[in-house]
């Protein structure tokens, strides 16, 4: 079935002049608009009979902005009156952010749960407020695990919301997509948007970019942020998931930047260069680039999968850009930091979560829920509807059940802070690293606990074609390594294929 809708996709994807939305970059966007060859409203149109013709079978998309095709005439008419210069690189161009970034629209905020249907947030996030003022299209709000499995963890299943259903790798159909920013990653994929937000707190931006073969930009906490629906603002972030590095780095470019809700905007801010990030869009990147490689356990979990050579070739590449591989190093404690029992992330998380959340849901212009003891409610009224009863709610309760920051939370953070201080930070110091290089999303705890940024790129395929990534993290502020690290990787390697939907 889905093999017939992909081949008559294949007449319908054409815009004007052979322009095609399969794999289109920003830059080859803006081409086109530049050579009046494809207009904003055009492009708006192809991906929304994309979306029309692959979201039953993905559902990546769970809603479609009414003023999607208004905002993009909008954008055409500033571009043929010459106005609105000069023109961001996102300007006339559509992205789709995840379910859990408020708009100040017709489209709901609901972490994909029922309990916040119809609330009103009253104001955009902050990264839209921004995206709105480079003259981007929002095309609409896409799927996610539900709560960010912060519900009951590890029974969510990735990609899956009460409202939405399950979302599908479109890859190998049957694979996980990974989460919780699975639709995001799903939706840049499959081609039915150019770029796309998604929000991490501890690897949701970068896991399922890892499965869904695309480019995810987890920036340093603080550098993106406000108004969206909490875990922590001690780790979450928000940034980009996209086809290709340079999309991901014009995206940010665009979202990043001091926010007055938001404290943490303003010290991460003076981690901005000047002129932006997109001059670190270098195929020489590799150059000089110290690059620490952590084989235990991270290796060691990809030779698990039958993808040592995979990586060993992807070392050789570094080193034949340039780079001064430094292998077999040691994270310091790493069993305890990937251990979230153990390190005190999930002590310190619970307590956070049930404070911040309590906080946005107190601010929301109209809400039937209230707090998380109002949602916690829900579920159990609606236990259909959540599907309560096979899901349950144990960290919802876990966190009702905490008291604020106290002597037990404290020790939780200081333990954090110190394993962070003696873990990643020592070694990238000790050693004078640029980056560690990881397989896959398995380091996200390295990255969250430390607020850390870090960027994946595609990898490859493994036996079963579900795509693999390879994460460049490193130490605050440090973006713009990262991505003449990762930009450098990418055009020597260019791995990524559009997904075969294999069922
Ligand atoms: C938002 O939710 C309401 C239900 O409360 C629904 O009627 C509306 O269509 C939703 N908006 C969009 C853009 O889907
Ligand atoms: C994580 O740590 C807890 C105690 O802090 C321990 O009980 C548990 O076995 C550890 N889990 C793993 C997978 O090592
Ligand atoms: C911090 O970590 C070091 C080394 O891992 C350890 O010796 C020290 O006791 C820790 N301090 C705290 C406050 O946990």
């Amino acid at each position: 079935m889905l093999w017939i809708i992909v081949s008559v996709l294949v007449i319908t994807t054409k815009g004007h002049d052979d322009f095609s939305i399969e794999e289109a970059t920003i830059e080859s966007i803006q081409r086109a608009f530049a050579e009046d060859k494809l207009t904003s409203l055009q492009l708006v149109d192809l991906y929304l009979n994309r979306i029309q013709n692959l979201n039953p079978v993905l559902r990546s998309v769970l809603e479609i902005n009414p003023h999607a095709r208004v905002q993009a005439e909008e954008a055409d008419r500033q571009r043929r009156s010459n106005s609105h210069h000069p023109r961001s690189f996102l300007h006339g161009v559509p992205v789709l952010l995840k379910d859990t970034i408020a708009t100040d629209d017709k489209m709901n905020t609901t972490v994909g749960s029922y309990a916040l249907l119809g609330s009103v947030v009253g104001w955009d996030a902050g990264v839209v407020e921004k995206l709105r003022n480079v003259g981007a299209v929002i095309l609409g709000k896409a799927i996610l695990t539900e709560w960010y499995s912060f519900r009951a963890l590890g029974k969510t299943p990735n990609g899956w919301c009460a409202r939405g259903g399950q979302a599908q790798n479109p890859y190998v159909l049957s694979a996980t997509p990974c989460g919780s920013s699975s639709g995001s990653a799903i939706s840049v994929a499959a081609n039915l948007v150019t770029v796309s937000l998604g929000t991490e707190t501890d690897g949701s931006i970068l896991c399922p970019s890892s499965f869904n073969s695309v480019v995810g930009l987890k920036p340093t906490v603080g550098l993106t942020r406000a108004g969206v629906i909490p875990v922590t603002p001690r780790q979450d972030t928000i940034g980009p998931i996209c086809r290709t590095v340079s999309d991901a780095v014009y995206v940010l470019d665009a979202i990043v930047g001091f926010d007055s809700n938001d404290e943490a905007t303003r010290y991460a801010s003076y981690y901005i260069p000047p002129g932006g990030y997109k001059r670190f869009l270098n195929p020489c990147g590799l150059k000089g680039k110290r690059l620490g490689i952590v084989r235990n356990p991270f290796f060691k979990i990809a030779q698990g999968l039958g993808l040592a050579q995979t990586f060993e070739n992807h070392l050789h590449t570094l080193r034949r850009q340039g780079a001064i591989v430094v292998d077999n190093l040691q994270i310091a404690n790493i069993d305890v930091i990937l251990n979230v029992t153990a390190s005190g992330e999930a002590v310190a998380i619970v307590a956070e979560f049930k404070l911040s959340l309590n906080a946005y849901l107190r601010e929301l212009v109209a809400s039937s829920v209230r707090s998380l003891a109002d949602i916690i409610a829900f579920n159990l009224k609606f236990p259909d509807l959540e599907l309560t009863d096979k899901i349950g709610q144990d960290i919802f309760l876990a966190a009702q059940a905490t008291n604020g920051i106290g002597a037990q939370e404290k020790a939780a953070l200081a333990n954090l802070e110190n394993l962070s201080k003696n873990g990643l930070e020592k070694l990238m110091r000790d050693y004078k690293l640029d980056a560690v290089v990881i397989p896959r999303a398995d380091a996200s705890s390295v990255y969250a606990i430390g607020g850390f940024p870090a960027i994946i790129v595609p990898a490859g395929y493994d036996s079963q074609r579900v795509p693999i990534g390879i994460s460049f993290g490193g130490l605050k502020g440090s973006e713009g390594k990262l991505i003449e690290i990762t930009y450098a990787f990418e055009q020597a390697t260019k791995i990524r294929k559009p997904p075969p939907f294999k069922p």
